[in-house]
C-alpha cells in the first residue's frame, strides 16, 4: 500500500512537469494517453488496487479517484491556457503586420550587360542628333561586300571569315559596315546614323575572339565633312562613355576598303596615368576603325561623291563592354553563367 501511495504522488509531480513545456494541443494528447489512457498509467495503479485488502482499497480508492479527476482537470486546464496563448499571440502577429515590409524571396532579374552598354551608346549618339539604325544578319555579298568597295575575289575579304549561307550570295553579316549603303539608299543625305547589331566570323575562339560578337557603326554624311569632325566625334564619344573629359585619343593609318583615308583611333586610358593593366602598360587603348567614306561606297549608294563627303567608324561592343566594366573574356556574353550576370 505504501509502495502506491508512493506512485500516486510520483504521478503528480510526473504529470505537472510533463505539461510544463508543452506547445501544442497534440502534446497534451500524447500525455493525456499516457497518464490517463486506456492503457496509460492510472488505468495500471487501479488494477494494482484490486490486490489490497479491503480496508486499504478504502483508502485508495478516493486517492486514486481524486488524482483521476484532478488530473482530468489539469490537462484541461492546460488546454485552455495553450489556447488562449495561441489567441494572444495571433493578435499580436496581426497587429504589427506590416504589408510593406513583406518581401518574399524571389528571383529578381536586370538587364544584360549588352542592353545597358547599347543603351548608353545610343543615348550619346543621339544627343549628339544621330539616328538608330539597323539591317538584316543573314546579308547579300553585295552589301557585306561590293558595296563596301570589297569586289569579289579582294584579298581583303580574308580580313573577315566568313559564314557563308545555302544560298547563293547569302551569308551572316561579318560587319555592320554595310548598314551604311542600306541606310544611304533608304534616307539620303545628310545622314547621321549608328547602327548596333551582331555580326558573325568563321574563327576560332578564345578570351578576345568570338563567331559571334557585336559592333557598332558610325556613318555621317553631309557637305564638307572632314576628318576633324570625325576625331571631334570620336573624342566626345569616348568622354561621354567613359564620364570622363580628359580623354585624348590617337589617330594611326589603318587599312579598310570603305574609307579612305582609313585609321585607327585608340585613346588615352581612363584608369591610369602610367600604364595598367587594362592598358596594357602602353597608357593607350585602341578601339575603333575608321576614316573618310570612300567615293565608291557613297556611289554605290547612289550619292553624288562630289557634293557629299562623310565619316565612318565601327567598334566592337563586347571590347567596350570588357574596358568599361573589366570583364576579362567575350565568351561570358553569351554565356548563361548566373554568377556573372547577376553583377550587372
Ligand atoms: N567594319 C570594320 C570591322 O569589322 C570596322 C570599321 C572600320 C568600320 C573602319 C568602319 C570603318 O566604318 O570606317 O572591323
Amino acid at each position: 500500500m505504501e509502495n502506491l501511495k508512493k506512485q500516486i504522488f510520483e504521478f503528480k509531480t510526473k504529470l505537472k512537469s510533463s505539461l510544463k513545456n508543452i506547445a501544442t494541443q497534440d502534446q497534451i494528447e500524447q500525455v493525456r494517453i499516457t497518464f490517463l489512457g486506456r492503457k496509460g498509467t492510472i488505468v495500471s495503479l487501479m488494477s494494482a488496487m484490486k490486490a489490497l485488502a479491503v480496508e486499504d482499497k478504502r483508502i485508495i480508492g478516493p486517492l486514486l479517484n481524486e488524482l483521476k479527476k484532478s488530473s482530468e482537470n489539469l490537462l484541461a486546464e492546460k488546454k485552455q491556457e495553450l489556447i488562449s496563448q495561441q489567441k494572444q499571440e495571433k493578435n499580436l502577429h496581426q497587429k504589427h503586420f506590416d504589408v510593406s515590409a513583406y518581401k518574399p524571396h524571389h528571383l529578381e532579374s536586370s538587364l544584360h550587360i549588352y542592353t545597358r552598354v547599347i543603351e548608353r551608346i545610343e543615348t550619346i549618339f543621339i544627343s549628339m542628333g544621330y539616328d538608330i539604325a539597323d539591317g538584316p544578319e543573314a546579308e547579300t555579298d553585295f552589301y557585306n561586300f561590293q558595296a563596301m568597295n570589297i569586289p569579289k575575289n579582294h584579298p581583303a575579304r580574308d580580313m573577315q571569315d566568313t559564314f557563308w549561307l545555302n544560298v547563293p550570295d547569302m551569308l551572316m553579316r561579318t560587319h555592320t559596315s554595310g548598314i551604311q549603303v542600306r541606310q544611304m539608299q533608304k534616307k539620303g543625305v545628310p545622314l547621321a546614323v549608328v547602327a548596333p547589331g551582331r555580326v558573325y566570323r568563321h574563327e576560332a575562339t578564345d578570351a578576345s575572339h568570338d563567331f559571334m560578337f557585336t559592333q557598332c557603326e558610325g556613318l555621317l554624311v553631309d557637305k564638307n565633312i572632314s576628318m576633324s569632325n570625325l576625331l571631334a566625334t570620336a573624342k566626345t564619344f569616348l568622354q561621354e562613355l567613359f564620364e570622363k573629359k580628359d580623354i585624348n585619343i590617337r589617330v594611326r593609318p589603318g587599312y579598310f576598303p570603305f574609307v579612305e583615308p582609313g585609321i585607327e583611333i585608340d585613346f588615352s586610358c581612363p584608369f591610369c596615368s602610367d600604364g595598367c593593366s587594362v592598358c596594357k602598360k602602353t597608357k593607350w587603348i585602341e578601339l575603333m576603325g575608321a576614316g573618310l567614306v570612300h567615293p565608291h561606297v557613297l556611289q554605290a549608294s547612289g550619292i553624288d561623291s562630289k557634293t557629299y563627303s562623310g565619316f565612318a567608324f565601327g567598334f566592337g561592343i563586347e571590347r567596350v563592354a570588357m574596358i568599361k566594366y573589366g570583364i576579362n573574356d567575350i565568351r561570358l556574353f553569351h554565356s548563361s553563367a548566373i554568377n556573372v550576370l547577376k553583377q550587372f
